[in-house]
């Protein structure tokens, strides 16, 4: 399916953060993905693919080494880590008045969980734009290399996101529209090879 999106007048403000995202082609795979779901979960295209693009957006107040560490993270620094989404919703609020309160909301709590085992409140009810979000991320992590492994097929992504605490049903679209969508060779590891361990910039990992 191709969908031509007409998104609004942002701020320049905000456009430069988005520009210096870490991993940017992460920010536009999950937009990408999250928009060619939202029709069948019932979301405004639009606000979906903001959504997306600007979940991670946090990432600029961590630092890079963290996001990039092929190793095991110290409980400090994964904390630090687990701070991106709280960062990223004072980011949005401060370049963005008028952001609408749902692509806030994705943004703040897209590691959420319905068990609430999430974070960064350990909320057990989420609006279906945050778990697509949270799904989509997963799905397009998994899916492309990281610098502690390479990308995983459909199918094993597939037994990751259905092990979530997210909604069956935004699961199931997310695992749909991956399958139908393009998936490149994109790594988000700086040309480095993959390496086993992990990585402080995985949203599986962390
Ligand atoms: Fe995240």
């Amino acid at each position: 399916m191709s969908l031509t999106l007409t998104l609004p007048d942002l701020p320049p403000a905000l456009l430069t953060l988005v520009l210096q995202q870490p991993d940017p082609d992460h920010a536009v795979g999950v937009a990408a993905l999250a928009t060619r779901c939202a029709p069948a979960l019932g979301l405004d295209p639009v606000t979906t693919y903001l959504a997306g693009w600007l979940h991670d957006l946090g990432k600029l107040a961590v630092p890079q080494d963290l996001l990039q560490a092929c190793r095991p993270l110290t409980v400090a620094e994964r904390l630090m880590v687990q701070a991106h989404p709280v960062e990223g919703e004072s980011l949005v609020r401060k370049a963005w008045p008028e952001v609408p309160v749902e692509i806030v909301h994705a943004v703040r709590h897209h590691h959420e969980r319905l068990d609430g085992r999430g974070y960064p409140e350990g909320l057990s009810s989420l609006p279906v734009l945050t778990m697509l979000i949270g799904a989509a991320d997963v799905y397009d992590a998994l899916t492309h290399d990281r610098c502690y492994r390479p990308a995983v097929g459909v199918a094993a992504a597939g037994e990751v996101l259905r092990d979530l605490a997210l909604s069956r049903e935004v699961v199931e679209v997310v695992l749909k529209c991956g399958s139908l969508g393009s998936s490149g060779s994109r790594s988000s590891c700086g040309g480095r090879a993959p390496l086993a361990g992990q990585c402080g910039g995985d949203p599986v990992a962390q």
